[in-house]
């Protein structure tokens, strides 16, 4: 039989991609993940002891004592990097990417503040600790050995995006991140982010960028979010453009001339800021006032910027664009705007759901099996255009005190129904074990579950595929 010409082709290519350092990043067909919480991003209901040993305190209004890194690192100035980084050093590290693994679990979240990119924190009013780039190289380095896609999470956002959460980094009543100044150095992060994504060796497996974690609810709330969800596309794809990753043909012929014969990542940026007919100005202001950001940051990680050094150009020859990812349309109300409208390339959307919060269903096993066994999320956010959705948080938890009978069940269901999308994520991979932790691992930490027998040893299996069968109303 003669081998079509282009099955050669597609042959050898697969050849070199398989040969070369760097593989295009990839999400796996089905997401099976588990959230890094407390990692880079530390809430303390998740490390109570530990929190406490470090010079934390602990309150019920977290604005009034040291319960977020904020008020911790302003308390102690001369200590905090220190301090957190024998945290970084023992919350995650080989031994918890060998269980990621022997769970077969391919995927991970990993939550991070805006202030991981130190030059964006304003030092005269935000105190935030300083080093955890070099741990998040360290852990992605791991975790790219290991074959796990990684999605880096927008989790904490310059001013705080949401209200009295110790997920902001900074516990206050009034967040301020919906403001241009604001926006503004989000989308730097972004593009920093994005280059270190294609150029950093370590940032291999990372496949998508999530661009803000659970913003305030109310749409009325967030002024310039949808702009902002548009300019946050644009600048992931602009500083893929510049780095010659094809995303859309539209934008490739408006490529600057400049972008083609640069030497090394700052020229192409630099280049790339002369795209004024294909992107926002802001955007175009993004592209300028990142290249002294990135290239700092390539000066600490030690990352080579130069393409025709260590086979860069190779490399960013096998990338494949990132993935942006949005929490989906549902996730706000009164009027929000839709992440469909800013996608340019491939686009993914993110539904958390916890029924212990409360709002979703009768605290009661009955009402939590009928409501999540007949859950209708994934079909109304794609009539939205908000496809495909993986379900980005979600837990074991309940109103209610769980039996061991039920938290079998109510694993297995919701693995059912969260697999019917692109997959789920869950939160925690784990979390400290200690009296003044209490019970809270039992149904927070998916390590813990999995001794437990509430997950299956194959994430991809349940005890029992019927689960859902008496409660699904035809
Ligand atoms: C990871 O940190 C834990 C402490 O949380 C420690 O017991 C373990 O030895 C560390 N593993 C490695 C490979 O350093
Ligand atoms: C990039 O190249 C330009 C021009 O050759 C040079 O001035 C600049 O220092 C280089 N930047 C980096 C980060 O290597």
């Amino acid at each position: 039989m003669k081998v079509p010409l282009h099955l050669t082709t597609v042959c050898l290519s697969f050849l070199f991609a398989t040969l070369a350092i760097a593989r295009a990043a990839s999400i796996p067909p089905k997401i099976y993940g588990v959230n890094l919480g407390s990692w880079l991003l530390i809430e303390p209901w998740m490390l109570p002891q530990e929190w406490l040993d470090m010079g934390g305190q602990s309150c019920s209004d977290c604005s009034k004592c040291i319960a977020t890194e904020f008020a911790f690192a302003q308390a102690y100035p001369n200590t905090v990097d220190a301090t957190f980084n024998k945290h970084w050093t023992t919350w995650f590290n080989q031994t918890d990417v060998d269980q990621l693994v022997a769970a077969g679990l391919n995927t991970v979240r990993i939550p991070l503040g805006y202030w991981i990119v130190e030059s964006l924190v304003d030092r005269r009013t935000e105190y935030f600790p300083k080093g955890g780039i070099h741990q998040l190289q360290r852990g992605l380095r791991q975790l790219r050995n290991a074959g796990i896609t990684v999605i880096l999470d927008h989790h904490a956002l310059p001013g705080a995006q949401a209200e009295n959460q110790m997920f902001a980094g900074r516990c206050t009543s009034s967040p301020q991140f919906y403001t241009p100044s604001n926006y503004h150095r989000a989308l730097v992060w972004s593009g920093v982010m994005t280059a270190l994504s294609h150029v950093d060796p370590a940032f291999e497996t990372v496949a998508s960028l999530h661009a803000v974690n659970e913003p305030i609810m109310d749409a009325s709330k967030t002024p310039g979010y949808g702009t902002f969800q548009k300019n946050f596309v644009q600048i992931v794809r602009a500083v893929e453009i510049a780095l010659g990753i094809s995303v859309d043909q539209s934008y490739e012929d408006s490529k600057p001339p400049g972008v083609r014969s640069a030497h090394n990542v700052t020229e192409a940026l630099n280049a790339m800021s002369g795209a004024t007919n294909s992107f926002s100005g802001e955007v175009i202001q993004v592209l300028k006032d990142m290249i002294p950001i990135i290239s700092g940051v390539a000066v600490q990680l030690s990352v080579n910027m130069e393409f025709n050094q260590h086979g860069l150009r190779e490399q960013l020859k096998n990338r494949t664009p990132l993935v942006t990812n949005f929490m989906d349309i549902s996730w706000q109300h009164n009027n929000p705007a839709n992440p469909a409208d800013a996608a340019i390339g491939p686009q993914t959307y993110d539904n958390h759901l916890y029924y212990s919060f409360g709002g979703v269903a009768d605290p009661n096993e009955e009402a939590y099996l009928s409501h999540l066994c007949n859950l209708d999320r994934i079909e109304k956010d794609a009539a939205l255009g908000n496809t495909p959705l993986w379900f980005g948080e979600w837990s074991l938890s309940t109103q209610f005190s769980a039996t061991d009978a039920f938290l079998h069940k109510w694993a297995d269901a919701q693995k059912l129904q969260y697999s019917k999308g692109a997959g789920w994520i869950f939160w925690n991979f784990k979390i400290e074990i200690s009296a003044r932790a209490g019970n809270t691992a039992r149904q927070w930490s998916y390590m813990e579950g999995l001794r437990r027998g509430y997950f299956t040893l194959d994430p991809s299996k349940l005890h029992d595929p019927h689960v859902c069968d008496p409660y699904v109303r035809k």
